[in-house]
Order: C-alpha cells, then structure tokens, then sequence
C-alpha cells in the first residue's frame, strides 16, 4: 500500500504531476466535485492544528467525499494506553484513507505498516511535515515558476522545524538551489538534515544569525516559529522565542520579489504590518495547501485501486547492536515496536533509525 510519510517517497515525476492536478483543480474545481464519492478520509490528530487538519476534511469534502476522525488523543482510546498500531488498524475498518499528526517521531510509519489503507503523515513531532512541502512548493511554483536557481532562507527554529526538514529535503532535488540557515546557535538544523540531505545531495548552505545581513540575497524567506510545544526546558524556550521578529521595517533590506513564505502559525516572527505586503505569501500558503491535498487524495487512492506498492526499504534489527536514543522516537514509548535500522552511508557506516531518521548508536 502506497503512504506518504517522506516527501522523499515522491518522485520528482510525481511532484510535477501533483502540482499540475492542483492547478487544475483551481481552474476547474466543478470537474472534481464528485470524485471521491463514497470515499471517507479520517484524520487521526494527536496533536492540536487548524490548517492542515481542516484543510484536509475540506479537501475531501471538496471531492464529494466524507470525513471522520479526532482532533486530539484525549478523545480517543490512545488515552486508554492503545497503541498507535492497533489505532491505524482499527480506522482502517473505518476509512479508506488516514491522515495522521502525532507528537511522536516515526507514528504515521507504524501506522502506514497496520492500517491496509493509505496513510498521510500530516507531522510527526520534529521530524518531517511533507504535506506542508507540497503547499510551499504550489505557493513557490506560482510566484517563481521554477524550483531550480534559488536562493533560499530559513529562519528560526531550525532545528525542530519539522516544514523546514521537509521543504530542504524536497529542494535538495532541484538544481541551484542556496540555502541561507538563520538561526541561534542553539536552534540550528539537526545533524540528520545536515548530513543526510544537504551533504549527501552537495547542496550549498550557510548557516548565519544575521537576517537583516542575509536578506539581500534571497528569492524566498521561509520564516518559522520557534516551537515552544518541543522544548524540554521553558526558560529556553522564553530566551529564544522572539529572537527574529520580520517587521515592515526590515523588509527594506530584502529584494522588490522576494516570496515570504511561513508554514503557520506565526506567534510573533512576522509582524501584522507585514500582511499587507505583496511579497507576503503565507495566506496563500494556506489555500494552496487544501489544493495539493486534494491532488494527493487523488494519487494516493488511484494508486491504492491499481495496487501500486510502497517500496522496499532493507534494514536490519535489534540484533545488529544498533539502539535509536531520540527519546522523541515513537519506539522510546512503544516497547513492543521492532527497532528496526537502515544503512544511509554506506562509506561511513551510518546507519539510522528507519522511524525517526537520528543515527544510531552501538
Ligand atoms: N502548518 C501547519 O501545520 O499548521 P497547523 O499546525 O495549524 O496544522
């Protein structure tokens, strides 16, 4: 059964084709009124959202279909102690696609290996987001018309950014792209985006504290909120938090067509002011978001009818030695999980854990 859990897992084919159904559905929304009547989505939400949760119940409303699912564990038997397998198992009775947000690293994957239906990582903890990627790359597409030959800059928390990891993952697949890293020392990009994507794919980067310095240069700004709900200590939390805040003043620094791109919600990285410029793309963000989710309805279940399959990925288990130690990781707190490992440096000998993608350790 085809998931999408990476936005790795899409080729760049597929993206393309995505981003081509979604502008049609723009163009043409009566034409795809019905197609997905009789089909149900449940959208399994362990952690809060407003964007990605209704907009995907819009999209499949928008599809003719029906929608099911909780908005937080508490109303479900997870706060009876039931697994994230068993769960994924027991809505897929229920729906024919799942999409699923969980603070856990790695639980859309359990999911996707129990469910028998399609499952979509909606977020999972500081790990990845790749439905929030397919709206930025729509949002970009349309003000770029290109991937290839940007600069780019990320700004912020960097390091639990989840739409970040997803988004670098995805331009890292693109000619010519720059990357420009503004963060504290402290919220700087995980070792597991660093090496394994930007490294691995010789992809340009800067990692800089200046964002009035790096403006200048940038096609893109992705800004970020620094993610409160991930800190282990809230005195950190309260010294970081306003560390960049992009003001209507500040933008004088950047170019007449740099894009403003912010997954949201934004607490106070952008102030209200910066709304009214043109430059300002995060609204948009939010409306391309439902249309590239109704694409990815569509793909995933076309491809669950014609019995398109995941593909198979080799690892290796708990006998090989090798321990995942992200207290963050879903197998920390489901003990009957097999850790389960893949080789992604075979030069190196650096083997990760295939849930949550930190290194593992011996
Ligand atoms: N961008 C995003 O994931 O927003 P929500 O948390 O509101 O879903």
């Amino acid at each position: 059964m085809r998931s999408l859990i990476d936005i790795a897992e899409l080729s760049l084919k597929e993206l393309d084709e995505l981003i081509r159904v979604a502008e049609d559905i723009i163009a043409h929304p009566d034409r795809y009124a019905g197609k997905c009547a009789g089909k149900k989505l449940a959208t399994l939400f362990f952690e809060p959202s407003t964007r990605t949760r209704l907009s995907f119940e819009a999209a499949m409303l928008e599809l003719g279909g029906s929608v099911l699912g909780f908005s937080e564990a508490n109303s479900s038997s997870a706060a009876k102690g039931e697994s994230v397998a068993d769960t994924a198992r027991t809505v897929g009775c229920y729906a024919d696609i799942i999409a699923m947000r969980h603070p856990r690293e790695g639980a859309p994957l359990v999911a996707s290996r129990h469910a028998g239906v399609p499952v979509i990582n909606a977020g999972d903890g500081g790990h990845c987001h790749p439905t929030q990627t397919l709206a930025d790359l729509l949002t970009i597409y349309r003000h770029k018309g290109r991937f290839d030959n940007l600069t780019v800059g990320f700004c912020g928390d960097l390091k639990y950014g989840r739409t970040v990891h997803s988004l670098i993952a995805a331009l890292s697949r693109y000619k010519n792209v720059k990357l420009v890293l503004i963060s504290p020392p402290e919220l700087r990009l995980p070792g597991n985006v660093k090496w394994n994507v930007l490294e691995r794919c010789s992809m340009a980067y800067e990692e800089v504290d200046s964002l009035e310095e790096a403006m200048p240069e940038l096609d893109l700004l992705y800004m970020t909120r620094v993610q409160r709900e991930r800190f282990d200590d809230p005195a950190e939390y309260e010294r970081l938090k306003d560390r960049y805040i992009l003001t209507a003043d500040k933008l004088k620094y950047a170019g007449e067509d740099m894009c403003i791109l912010h997954p949201l919600p934004r607490v106070n990285e952008i102030s209200v002011a910066v709304d009214k410029d043109p430059r300002a793309c995060y609204f948009e963000q939010v409306l391309n978001g439902k249309y590239m989710r109704m694409a990815l309805i569509l793909k995933l279940l076309e491809d669950a009818k014609n019995g398109v399959c995941a593909e198979e990925d080799v690892t290796i288990g708990a006998e090989s030695g090798l321990r995942c130690c992200n207290p963050r990781c879903i197998t920390a707190v489901e003990q009957e999980l097999e850790p389960e490992f893949h080789l992604t440096d075979a030069e190196a000998g650096v083997y990760r854990c295939v849930y949550c993608e930190q290194r593992a350790v011996r």
